[in-house]
């Protein structure tokens, strides 16, 4: 065999394994091996072929070294078909890693709730327990034993939901005194946040449902001064430092004497904005002494014990706090304004 014939018969051998050898790899870096063993430029087999070119004659040199060059080429472009392939595998589908990422979902309290959360913790450190009472009331509850005559406009078809003859929607949590005394003897302090139903349209300061808390606090020599004090206490912890409080003169059927709490409107300042109707305070609950025929009606002795009440709006409350101007926005469940808040 000629040193020609011997040379092309070795080109040939290498394109025989390195095919074989260039199938069976399982990977890119084998690849880059396999590319660095056969065609190699330096140490590679074909180049180790090449160099031997110099035993030949001049005449003989073209034929072997166009033989390496089609095995360089063969291989090469398996080489690179296979390299191909694993790249594709790599990158999977197509992604835009330039692109901005997608914010987790993160759950979190509503803002009502929030501000209910925190409403109970002032009063559990001023000697309050939470407690909760049905939303579905009878009349006799949600009315009368709170010394409201059915005659009274709050008791009216329009302003109230009835389920059937004697069962309403709550129209606010004061039932829940009623049974708070039922079943607790004096002293009792309690708070209770919950849903309150009326017949109100869905507007931009009325909501047909609507979070409510209540406040109760009875035993002897119980005074207007306590109920005073423990809401300036409240009203300062909650909104904080020194915010200016009024207790100004109302009417409920079941206090008597009547206040609603005024605090300086957080929005304005107290200059006077949309919010507060231009009168620089917010009005955030209804309240006062316990009306001694409440007592007798949920079996106290009203010549022995005394007390206060009140109900205020943690709705309300959350949105002088937050600015809200539209209460619709507490109720509809829009995520875009909700997430705000988690
Ligand atoms: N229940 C009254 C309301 O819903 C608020 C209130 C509660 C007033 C307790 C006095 C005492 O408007």
């Amino acid at each position: 065999m000629s040193i020609v014939e011997e040379l092309i018969e070795q080109l040939r051998e290498i394109q025989r394994e390195g095919e074989a050898a260039v199938a069976a790899a399982g990977g890119a870096q084998e690849l880059e091996a396999l590319r660095v063993e056969y065609v190699g430029r330096k140490g590679g087999r074909l180049t180790a072929v090449l160099r031997r070119l110099g035993e030949l004659g001049q005449d003989e040199r073209p034929a072997v070294g166009a033989e390496a060059n089609r095995v360089k080429d063969a291989l090469s472009a398996l080489l690179d078909q296979r390299e191909a392939g694993f790249a594709v595998a790599r990158s999977g589908p197509r992604v835009d890693l330039t692109l901005p990422g997608r914010e987790r979902w993160k759950g979190g309290l509503h803002p009502v709730t929030q501000v209910v959360e925190e409403i109970c913790d002032i009063f559990r450190d001023l000697g309050f327990t939470r407690v909760a009472g049905p939303e579905v009331e009878t009349v006799e509850y949600n009315f009368s034993k709170l010394n409201t005559p059915l005659d009274h406009p709050a008791a009216d078809m329009h302003d109230t939901f009835y389920l059937d003859d004697g069962i309403v929607l709550r129209t606010h949590t004061s039932p829940v005194q009623a049974h708070v005394m039922e079943q607790f003897q004096p002293p009792v302090r309690v708070v209770v946040p919950g849903a309150v139903y009326r017949r109100d349209p869905f507007d931009a300061s009325h909501a047909p449902a609507f979070e409510q808390l209540e406040g109760l606090a009875v035993d002897e020599g119980i005074t207007f001064a306590d109920f005073k004090a423990t809401i300036t206490a409240f009203i300062h912890r909650f909104f904080g430092g020194a915010v200016p409080v009024r207790f100004r003169p109302s009417f409920f059927p079941f206090t008597e004497p009547s206040a609603e709490v005024d605090v300086r409107c957080q929005i304005c300042g107290g200059g006077g904005c949309a919010a507060c109707k231009h009168t620089g305070w917010m009005e955030i609950m209804g309240s006062g002494m316990v009306h001694p025929n409440v007592f007798a009606n949920c079996g106290y002795d009203p010549e022995k014990y005394t007390g206060y009440a009140f109900g205020m709006g943690p709705g309300r409350i959350a949105m002088q706090r937050y600015g809200v101007t539209d209460i619709r926005l507490l109720y509809e469940g829009d995520m875009r304004f909700l997430g705000q808040f988690s």
